[in-house]
């Protein structure tokens, strides 16, 4: 596994890091010597992460908010920047997966709460952030979409327009703060097991993916610290698939001609 020492005792601020693929990306940051801010609605959830963190002899802040609320975001930066100086690495993952609507069940509360949260959210915390990054003349911002953004998941009408909102965000952005010396990205997961699906649910869930096996948290963690690296010194305004070959797929494995089953064994090759 890599190792950046350019990340060790960077501020990084991860949104959503009290679970699932926010709470491994915290945990890696850490494990690279980085200072991580660890942002979650649930504060609970953000304490447990920061412990995981301190455990281990990392270094973590709590600094529990709701991305969708401007005032929120602006204290939880002040926070951050009176104890350890401005944020020069930011991961905008928070983001609400659910609940799943048909349109036909749709409403506008529901509409507005999960844009507020994916989309606005990555535009509060990046206007906060990026002021200080321009006068440090460099910064990296990581934010986080998803295949909804390309290819639709059924009864996710809001989720994927703020995913679809989020990548052409990330474009415009970089465009904006690319002459300010700041890096704009967006990861894109595939399939994440981020609920504890039982062993009949994964398996099912990885046979739709060319891979043949459903995502862990950690898989989006490599591609994260790439990002925040100066090895990705040149790179802006992208879009990373970390998703086992999912959206480069057009029928999945299953329904496939020539299953998976009928290749030859490697040891014929
Ligand atoms: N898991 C996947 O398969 C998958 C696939 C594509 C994209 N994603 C994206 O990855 C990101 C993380 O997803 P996950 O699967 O780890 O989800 P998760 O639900 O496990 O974690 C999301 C975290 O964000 C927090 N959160 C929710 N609303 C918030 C708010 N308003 N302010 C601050 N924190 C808030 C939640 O409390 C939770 O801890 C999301 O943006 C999601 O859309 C996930």
């Amino acid at each position: 596994m890599s190792h950046y020492p350019d990340l060790a005792n960077k501020v990084v601020l991860v949104t959503g890091a009290g679970s699932g693929i926010g709470q491994a990306l915290a945990n890696r940051f850490a494990d690279q010597g980085a200072r991580v801010a660890v942002n979650d609605v649930d504060i609970e959830a953000a304490s447990r992460t920061c412990a995981q963190i301190s455990d281990v002899g990392g270094a973590a802040m709590s600094v529990p908010c709701d991305v969708a609320s401007g005032e929120q975001v602006g204290v939880m930066f002040d926070q951050v920047e009176s104890e350890w100086g401005h944020v020069e690495v930011l991961v905008n993952n928070a983001g609400l997966v659910g609940p799943m609507l048909h349109f036909f069940e749709a409403n506008e509360e529901w509409w507005r709460r999960i844009i507020d949260v994916n989309l606005t959210g990555h535009f509060l915390c990046s206007h906060r952030a990026a002021r200080p990054m321009a006068r440090a003349g460099e910064g990296i911002i990581i934010n986080m979409s998803s295949g909804g953004a390309t290819r639709a998941h059924r009864s996710f009408t809001a989720y994927d327009a703020t995913k679809g909102g989020i990548e052409a965000f990330t474009r415009a952005l970089a465009l904006d703060l690319g002459p300010y010396g700041i890096r704009v990205n967006a990861l894109m997961p595939g399939s994440i097991d981020t609920s504890g699906l039982d062993a009949d649910q994964r398996i099912l869930r990885g046979e739709n993916v060319p891979m043949g096996r459903i995502g862990e948290p950690f898989d989006m963690t490599g591609p994260a610290l790439f990002l925040a690296s100066n090895d990705a010194g040149y790179v802006t305004g992208d879009v990373i698939k970390v998703d086992g070959g999912m959206l480069a797929q057009q029928r999945s494995a299953t329904v496939d001609i020539m299953p998976p089953s009928d290749f030859p064994p490697v040891e014929d090759l």
